[in-house]
């Protein structure tokens, strides 16, 4: 059987990982500032966590969502406590897209409304109701068309209370900050002005927080940057460091009934104690700081690189847009530094590096940013 051929492939094969280095099979060894997008939050291979997950493992790595699991409980509280967030209720499941396909029908159940508000370059995921309200045409089957997503210009309360008006919106879903499409930071008032207009029309706020969370952008979730409580939280990504594993946060007020949300391997014991190993290394090497701290020096030592470009961010989530197509220069990182980055679109290189990040492991990559970064440019201005 061959593989269904649906992604672009770099000829590199990893077989080794470790902190923010990979090895691949010809023992080149790579600087990570990708974090095989945005997923590696504590570092590879980090011995806690390998140690937790191979623990679990042998003594028992699944069972049903109809026993007792006590490793749920510990890693909703330990959540709670590192999020700052103890007051919300936690459903486990495995993905992104998942996270939020519950969270949009949790909001539906609660409100009883079936339309949705989302945002211009917002992605929340492939699944059916989450595709419908990802601005991208191309990934939107004809099957998941549908007159419930309303796609509205980002920033714009005035749009979005228009629609709130006609009194059918059950929530209103927004990225902490956009990751795929280019490193999009909500205005100031942005996301608390929403949560305003959400309370006056009786609708439910979700923040996808499933790339800018875990400490990404410097605070655990990047929506504390403003003063807001949302209604729902989704996660997943950085929550597993690479276990699959995604979850909702649930305000307090919102009352679950048996059978209103279920999946078979979400929260089983082995995705809890991968949970569990993320937020203890988390907390005891204080990495949500070290985003921030990292992330700021990053950014201002590439602002004095060079002018040709835009810097937004916060924390390890920061995008560089250049005026030329960013490929070349990509690959140069990759091939000729050994560092591997993101993209979005055709000008953003997308940095989102494990949070462990030092500032030595930072400089590498600005020394050789610069270099290929005035190498690419002068040839393209040449032609
Ligand atoms: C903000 C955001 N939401 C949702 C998703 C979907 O997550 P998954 O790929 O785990 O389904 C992604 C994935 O990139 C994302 O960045």
């Amino acid at each position: 059987m061959k593989l269904f051929d649906v992604y672009p492939l770099f000829n590199i094969t990893p077989v080794k990982a470790e902190g923010c280095y990979v090895w691949d099979s010809e023992e080149n060894k790579y600087l990570d500032l990708y974090g095989g997008h945005a997923v590696i939050s504590i570092g590879h291979s980090h011995p806690n966590y390998v140690e937790k997950i191979s623990t679990q493992l042998s003594q028992i790595g699944f069972y049903s969502n109809s026993i007792q699991n006590p490793l749920q409980q510990e890693l909703a509280e330990k959540l709670g406590e590192v999020s700052g967030c103890s007051d919300y209720q936690l459903f486990l499941c495995n993905s992104g897209a998942e996270a939020n396909e519950n969270a949009i029908k949790l909001a539906s159940f609660v409100t009883g409304k079936k339309k949705f508000i989302s945002y211009k370059k917002g992605f929340h995921g492939r699944t059916s109701a989450a595709v419908a309200l990802t601005d991208n045409p191309k990934i939107i089957a004809p099957v998941n068309e549908t007159e419930n997503a309303i796609i509205l210009p980002f920033n714009d309360i005035e749009a979005t209370e228009n629609i709130l008006k006609k009194g059918d919106v059950a929530a209103i879903i927004v990225e902490g900050i956009q990751g795929i499409g280019g490193i999009n930071i909500p205005e100031k008032y942005f996301l608390t002005d929403l949560k305003k207009l959400t309370e006056k029309y009786k609708t439910l706020l979700i923040l996808d927080e499933i790339q800018s969370g875990y400490g990404r952008s410097g605070r655990f979730f990047a929506f504390q940057y403003s003063n807001v409580q949302p209604d729902l939280i989704t996660v997943a990504k950085g929550m597993g460091n690479g276990f699959p594993i995604g979850g909702v946060l649930i305000q307090p007020e919102i009352e679950p009934w048996f059978g209103m949300l279920g999946t078979t391997f979400g929260g089983n014991h082995l995705a809890c104690a991968a949970g569990i190993a993320v937020l203890d290394v988390i907390q005891q090497e204080s990495l949500v700081e070290n985003s921030e701290k990292v992330g700021n020096y990053l950014m201002k030592k590439l602002a004095e690189i060079s002018s040709d470009y835009e810097i937004r961010g916060k924390g390890l989530m920061i995008g560089i847009e250049s005026k030329f197509p960013i490929k070349e220069l990509r690959q140069k990182l990759l091939f000729e530094y050994g560092i591997f980055t993101g993209v979005s679109g055709q000008n953003i290189i997308r940095l989102l590096p494990p949070l462990n990040l030092t500032i030595e492991q930072a400089d590498q990559f600005l020394n050789a940013f610069s270099k290929a970064f005035a190498d690419v440019s002068a040839r393209l201005i040449e032609q």
